[in-house]
């Protein structure tokens, strides 16, 4: 199994429990994720932290943290919770950008580890905690990515350091007395090849020649999974022995050969896991389209309108329509949000659609429900989780008007 797919008759007895639109996962696969990041690499001193931006419910988080993994955290938000699912502060990584005073203070009180992103903020460090452990986020100039909004490396990013400044890092990091704990780096988001990523490792292994005494370079996170049924899946066995290879040649040379090797997959844990269901209520066709109207608006799901996305679609028959099949019909699937762009989508070859069918949309585990909103004042659904024996469990109740009304 590599999606999760559920039956028709499941989809319909979960959504009468809970209402629709519904996210829901599956146990099974999340751990299967997290076992097959673990078996990247065989060098011991490897660790996965899973990019809790990706999905940050905490009944998931738990089920990460069981199977071994570290965290990630990029917003006292994020940390609040993956403290509450029980990871450690040794556990969790703080890779910041751009964050106040205060948010620092809140994570150095906390002994949490935090890299830093800017010459600015590595100075703010040094004034808070002077003689602290901190690590430095570098740009190599490899960057990466399915969307030019989520490539964050190369020459065309807000984010990191450029590795040509790391004299003046030295030159902070001496003033203020600061152990450079590790060097990290997050090249974009979603790559299916192995060659961006090795590169960006070879890059920041080189990078890290520079700074003797380190205890770990982190090569970030971004692992691919092929939303299109054309694309061929991430090769990580191919990826693991590529990697392996430079990280011996770079072991061979740097002097800390105990160095720990860290990534940061989000996606990857997360995405496939993921199943949203909802309803059609509506349908039309106007000036030759068919428009097939549901409650998956892009407060529910944005991938679509924000960067194009794709997402698998599944048409599952509700018995009341009694049995009638129809040949495969190009549709465009929207949502009931009041603008023109609410697609989910376009232009889709599927089989006849009624109202009362259910939608359901592959692979949104990851970036589906942390990226939902409260626009038109709609509310965010229901998380319900499959464990492995296939029992379901309400893992975020839906939001209700109350919820709207509470900051007033
Ligand atoms: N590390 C850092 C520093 C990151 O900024 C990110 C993602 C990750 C790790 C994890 O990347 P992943 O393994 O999930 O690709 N909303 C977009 C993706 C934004 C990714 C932001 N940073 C989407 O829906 O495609």
């Amino acid at each position: 199994m590599e999606k999760f797919r559920i039956s028709s008759d499941r989809a319909f007895e979960l959504l009468d429990k809970y209402g629709s639109p519904l996210y829901v996962y599956s146990e099974e696969i999340i751990r299967r994720r997290c076992r097959e990041m673990k078996g990247l690499l065989t060098y011991r001193n490897f660790r996965v932290h899973y990019s809790a931006k990706a999905n940050t419910n905490l009944e998931l988080l738990k089920i990460i943290r069981e199977e071994g993994l570290d965290v990630d955290a990029m917003s006292p938000g994020e940390l609040i919770i993956e403290e509450k699912a029980g990871f450690a502060p040794e556990q969790i990584f703080y890779v910041s950008n751009n964050i106040s005073p205060e948010e620092m203070k809140f994570v150095i009180e906390r002994g949490i580890l935090l890299s830093v992103d800017s010459l600015s903020q590595l100075e703010l460090y040094g004034r808070l905690n002077p003689g602290g452990r901190v690590a430095v986020r570098f740009n190599t100039g490899v960057g990466a990515g399915h969307h030019e909004k989520v490539n964050t490396g190369g020459e065309k990013t807000k984010f990191a350091i450029q590795a040509e400044a790391a004299p003046q890092v030295k030159e902070v990091l001496d003033r203020y007395g600061l152990k450079l704990a590790g060097i990290n780096q997050h090249i974009g988001s979603l790559f299916l090849d192995v060659d961006s990523y090795i590169t960006g490792a070879r890059k920041l292994f080189q990078l890290a020649m520079e700074f003797p005494g380190l205890d770990f370079v982190d090569l970030g996170g971004g692992f691919g999974i092929p939303y299109h049924p054309l694309e061929e899946r991430l090769d990580l066995v191919q990826l693991g022995r590529e990697l392996e290879k430079v990280l011996q040649e770079f072991l061979a040379e740097y002097e800390n050969p105990e160095l720990t090797v860290m990534i940061e997959p989000g996606r990857y844990i997360v995405a496939e896991a993921g199943l949203l269901l909802g309803k059609c209520h509506a349908i039309k066709e106007n000036y030759g389209t068919k428009y097939i109207g549901t409650d998956l608006g892009f407060n529910v799901l944005m991938r679509p309108v924000l960067y194009g996305s794709y997402h698998e679609v599944e048409v599952l028959k509700n018995p009341a329509n009694g049995g009638k099949k129809g040949g495969l019909e190009k549709v465009n699937i929207v949502g009931n949000i009041c603008e023109s762009g609410d697609i989910l989508a376009k232009n889709r070859e599927l089989p006849l659609i009624e109202e009362g069918d259910v939608v359901a949309v592959l692979d949104v585990g990851a970036y589906g429900y942390v990226m939902a909103s409260n626009y038109n004042c709609r509310l965010r659904p229901a998380e319900v989780l499959l464990d492995r024996e296939g029992r379901d469990r309400l893992i975020r109740r839906r939001e209700t008007l109350d919820d709207l009304l509470r900051h007033f």
